[in-house]
């Protein structure tokens, strides 16, 4: 494809404007879609070189348009992105996906057969200071990793369409997934449902690797403490990333085990050098559009982002299970 991909985004509220505003920086964004008039008429005026759709099958239609972005409420993403991918359109959509994996499983078989892309926003993944924690797993910096946890804790936003697990765990569980390289064979969700009937407000996770590694969630929006933070225990070092710092997102701990004390059953540790490697500021939206384009415009090659996000549901899914099991 030799000119910039042309994008329809669907869903104009509250994260859909950072789409609009990111793809029309790319100069991308050619169609916008909402069911509210009054959404409609101020991305008319904000963005007047895009079609403006009340209807999202009329937008589909429109041949001038090379992929859609859903930034729907997530009951309706498995539906519009397999109306998209089914009309012959390359699709970016929120995360998650889709709410059952035999759903994303349909839509990742669907972009297979018609080679197209099928990419489910996972923000973190473009996060610089995630890259960051990625390389140092990969160059082996950090030794071998034992285990990873992640800390999404605020009090609101409280969501009664959509649980802890499914608004918060999705972006822990797409990191936790990236940085190990491998899918969980054994999950454990406990949790409860303190505010709205059957919408779990405070969720712990648990998550066995075939590889022996084990991860583990907190996921709540009933807690004094505003956390957005993952940490990855490693044999040689131990890092954190923290998404609530300003510069310093990720931070690398020299400690760790060292070796066997004379008393039986005991261990000597080792404590070093506490550094902040610098951490580029790039919007991490920006690059995940940008990397999105780039996919539409070569093609979608081996599918890796639809199969992650089919991995990242698969395990949200199995999570949901075991929930509904403790609490029934
Ligand atoms: N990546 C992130 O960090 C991040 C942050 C916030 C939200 N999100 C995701 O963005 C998505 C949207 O969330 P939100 O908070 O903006 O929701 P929202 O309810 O504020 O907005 C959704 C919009 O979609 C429109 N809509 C719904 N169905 C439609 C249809 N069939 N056709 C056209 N328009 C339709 C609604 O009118 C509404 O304006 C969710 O999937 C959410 O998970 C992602």
């Amino acid at each position: 494809m030799s000119r910039t991909p042309r994008v329809g985004l669907v869903g104009l509220g509250y994260w859909g404007p950072n789409l609009a505003r990111n793809f029309d920086d790319l100069d991308a964004l050619g169609a916008v879609c909402d069911l509210d008039p009054a959404l409609r008429e101020r991305f008319a005026s904000r963005y007047p070189h895009a079609k403006v759709y009340n209807d999202f099958d009329a937008m589909l239609s429109e041949a001038e348009l090379d992929a859609i972005v859903v930034a729907t409420p997530v009951a309706t993403h498995y539906e519009l992105a397999r109306r998209a991918l089914a009309a012959g359109k390359h699709v970016f959509v929120e995360k998650p996906p889709a709410m059952r994996a035999s759903e994303m499983e349909e839509l990742v078989a669907l972009a297979e057969q018609q080679d197209l892309v099928l990419m489910p926003g996972h923000l973190l993944l473009y996060h610089p200071g995630i890259q960051r924690v990625k390389q140092l797993i990969d160059a082996g910096e950090i030794g071998e990793v034992y285990c990873i946890y992640g800390n999404r804790q605020n009090l609101g936003v409280i969501r009664k369409d959509e649980n802890a697990l499914w608004s918060l765990g999705v972006h822990d569980l797409s990191v936790i997934l990236y940085l190990l390289d491998e899918e969980p064979d054994e999950v454990w969700a406990h949790g409860n449902a303190f505010l709205n009937p059957g919408v779990e407000d405070v969720v712990f996770c648990y998550l066995r690797f075939p590889s022996g590694k084990i991860a583990h969630m907190h996921l709540s929006w009933l807690d004094p403490h505003k956390m957005r933070k993952i940490t990855v225990v490693g044999n040689e070092k131990m890092v954190v990333f923290d998404d609530m710092e300003l510069e310093r997102k990720v931070t690398i701990y020299e400690k760790g085990p060292w070796q066997p004390a004379e008393t039986y059953g005991e261990w000597r540790t080792r404590t070093g050098d506490i550094s902040s490697p610098r951490i580029p500021n790039d919007e991490p939206l920006r690059l995940e559009c940008t990397h999105f384009l780039q996919l539409v415009a070569s093609g979608p090659e081996d599918h890796k982002e639809a199969r992650d996000g089919l991995a990242v549901v698969r395990a949200l899914d199995a999570l949901q299970r075991t929930l509904e099991g403790v609490r029934a």
